[in-house]
C-alpha cells in the first residue's frame, strides 16, 4: 500500500516536471521566433506580398475534433502570421497613425499575457488596479491636462472618446436636474455639441453610440491647416459640448485651444480635447507650445498605442473632475460592489478587461520624461526629412510639416493615388492615402521609436523612384 502511494506521488511530481519543461520549451519556442521576427524587420518588405498573402489559406481549415499540441499550433501560427502580417513594428511604416512597440512595452506585454490579470476589479487584481493608479498619476504630470485630472485605461481614442462624451453628458445633465443614467436621453434637455470642420470620424461615431447624433452636430469652419477658426465659434452655454482636436490626423496641426477654452469657459460649456497622438507634443520641450492651453480643458482622450509604442491596444481617457466619469460608469450589483479610493470599472466601459496598465507603465519607465520627449522630436525631425526630400525632389508639401504629419501631392489625383498604391506594393515602405481639403495626398506618419536615419533614407529613395517612374 505505501509502496503504491510513494509511485502514485512520484508520478504526480514527474507529470508536473514535465509539464514544466513543455511550457519551458514552449515559451522558448515563442521567443526564438519572435526575435527571428524582430531581427527581419530590419530588411524585409513591410507589407505582405500577394504570394505571402496566399499562406492565409492555410489558416482556413475545418476544425479538427482532436486537441493538438500547444507547440503544433503555434508552430501553424508562426508559419503563416510572420510572413502575412503588416511590418509596423519595423522603422519603414509611415500608415494612419501606427506606433511601435518598445522592447520594454513589448517584454511587458508578455508578462502580462502569462499573469493574466483581470483589470477591471481592484480585488480580482490589487497590482493592476495600483499599477493603473501610477500610470493615472505619471500621465497627469506628462501630459497636458488638468493636474487634478485621473485616467482611465481604454481600448483607443474612439472609446476614451466615448467615455469622455458620456462623462460630460452625465455633467451636463445633472446640472439641469436630469440623471441620464437612470433615464436615458428621451425627454432630457438638449445639448449642443460643436466640432471642428476637420473632426476624425472616431469622435462622431463616439457622438453617435452615445446618443448625441452625427448629424445634429454645429461643424466650425477651419483654416487651410484644418484648425478651428476661433472667431467664428457659435453660442456656446451650460448644455454644450465643445470638442477641440490637438493633433489633426492629416496635417498634424491643433486648434488654438489658448485662444478658444478661456472662451468656452466663461460661457460655462464642457470642452473635450481628440488628443489621439498630438497631446503628446506637449511632453516634448520643443514642441510643448503646441499644446499650450489644452490643460484647461475637462476631458481629453489620447491613445498609448500611437506616439507612445506601446502594444494594441491602449487608449486613455482623463477626466478633471473623475467623479462625471465615475458616476456615468457605475454599475451595481451584489458581488460587484466595491470600496476603495480606485474602483477600476467605473474609468471604463467595460468590467473584465486586460491590465493595459502594465505595458504602459513599462514604457513610461523604461523612456523616463526626456526619453518621452526624445521619442517625439525624433519623430518629428523624420517627417521634416521627408518634406525637405520629397519638397527638394520637386513634389508638393500640402501642410505646414509641425509634428509627424506630412501631406505630398504627386500632381493630379490618378498619378498620386497610382504612386501610393506602387509604394505599397514595393514594400520598401508603407505610406497610405488621403484627401486633404479636396486634394489627393500621400500621407506619411512617423510614428514608431524604431525609425532610424537610415530608413527614411531608404524609404525617401524609395518613394522618389516610383514616383520618378510613374510621373514621368
Ligand atoms: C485625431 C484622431 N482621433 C481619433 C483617432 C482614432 O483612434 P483609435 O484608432 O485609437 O480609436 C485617430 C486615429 O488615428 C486620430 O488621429
Amino acid at each position: 500500500m505505501i509502496r503504491k502511494l510513494a509511485i502514485y506521488t512520484l508520478l504526480i511530481i514527474l507529470n508536473k516536471i514535465n509539464n514544466t519543461i513543455n511550457m519551458k520549451n514552449l515559451l522558448e519556442k515563442v521567443t526564438a521566433y519572435s526575435v527571428e521576427y524582430l531581427s527581419s524587420l530590419k530588411e524585409r518588405r513591410v507589407a505582405p506580398s500577394v504570394n505571402d498573402l496566399e499562406l492565409l489559406k492555410k489558416l482556413d481549415q475545418p476544425l479538427q475534433e482532436k486537441p493538438l499540441e500547444a507547440k503544433e499550433v503555434i508552430q501553424e501560427l508562426n508559419e503563416v502570421g510572420s510572413r502575412t502580417v503588416v511590418a509596423n513594428a519595423g522603422g519603414r511604416f509611415f500608415g494612419f497613425v501606427i506606433g511601435g512597440s518598445l522592447p520594454a512595452a513589448l517584454a511587458a506585454n508578455w508578462l502580462a499575457g502569462t499573469w493574466d490579470q483581470n483589470a477591471g476589479l481592484a480585488i480580482a487584481s490589487p497590482f493592476a488596479s495600483h499599477i493603473e493608479d501610477v500610470c493615472s498619476k505619471w500621465l497627469v504630470q506628462l501630459l497636458p491636462v488638468a493636474k487634478e485630472s485621473a485616467a482611465g485605461f481604454v481600448t483607443g481614442v474612439t472609446t476614451a472618446n466615448f467615455s469622455a462624451i458620456v462623462a460630460s453628458r452625465h455633467a451636463i445633465l445633472k446640472k439641469q436636474g436630469w440623471d441620464v443614467e437612470a433615464n436615458g436621453l428621451f425627454n432630457a434637455p438638449e445639448i449642443k455639441v460643436i466640432v471642428g470642420e476637420e473632426v476624425h470620424g472616431s469622435l462622431l461615431k463616439a457622438l453617435s453610440i452615445a446618443g448625441l447624433g452625427h448629424e445634429r452636430l454645429i461643424k466650425v469652419p477651419v483654416d487651410n491647416q484644418g484648425r478651428m477658426k476661433a472667431n467664428v465659434l457659435p453660442e456656446l452655454d451650460e448644455r454644450t459640448i465643445l470638442c477641440l482636436q490637438a493633433g489633426n490626423v492629416n496635417t498634424g496641426s491643433f486648434d488654438p485651444a489658448k485662444e478658444i477654452i478661456p472662451l468656452a469657459k466663461k460661457k460655462g460649456a464642457w470642452v473635450h480635447v481628440d488628443g489621439a497622438f498630438g497631446l503628446w507634443a506637449g511632453a516634448s520641450p520643443e514642441y510643448k507650445y503646441l499644446t499650450e492651453g489644452y490643460e484647461l480643458a475637462d476631458s481629453w482622450a489620447t491613445d498609448a498605442h500611437k506616439w507612445l509604442n506601446v502594444p494594441y491596444d491602449s487608449g486613455i481617457v482623463l477626466l478633471k473632475n473623475p467623479d462625471n466619469l465615475r458616476a456615468a460608469m457605475s454599475m451595481h450589483g451584489a458581488y460587484l460592489d466595491q470600496a476603495g479610493d480606485r474602483i477600476p470599472y467605473q474609468y471604463t466601459p467595460e468590467l473584465s478587461r486586460k491590465a493595459r496598465g502594465i505595458e504602459i507603465w513599462a514604457a513610461l519607465r523604461s523612456l523616463g520624461r526626456n526619453g518621452v520627449a526624445e521619442l517625439i522630436e525624433s519623430t518629428c525631425k523624420h517627417a521634416k526629412r521627408f518634406a525637405e526630400g520629397l519638397s527638394n525632389a520637386g513634389y508638393t508639401i500640402l501642410n505646414d510639416v509641425v509634428i509627424n504629419q506630412v501631406l505630398v501631392s504627386f500632381g493630379e489625383a490618378e498619378t498620386t493615388n497610382k504612386i501610393i498604391s506602387e509604394i505599397q506594393k514595393d514594400g520598401t515602405c508603407w505610406c497610405g492615402g488621403t484627401v486633404w481639403q479636396g486634394k489627393t495626398a500621400m500621407r506619411i506618419s512617423v510614428s514608431s521609436w524604431a525609425t532610424t536615419d537610415e530608413d527614411v533614407e531608404k524609404s525617401l529613395a524609395a518613394i522618389i523612384r516610383i514616383a520618378k517612374q510613374k510621373n514621368g
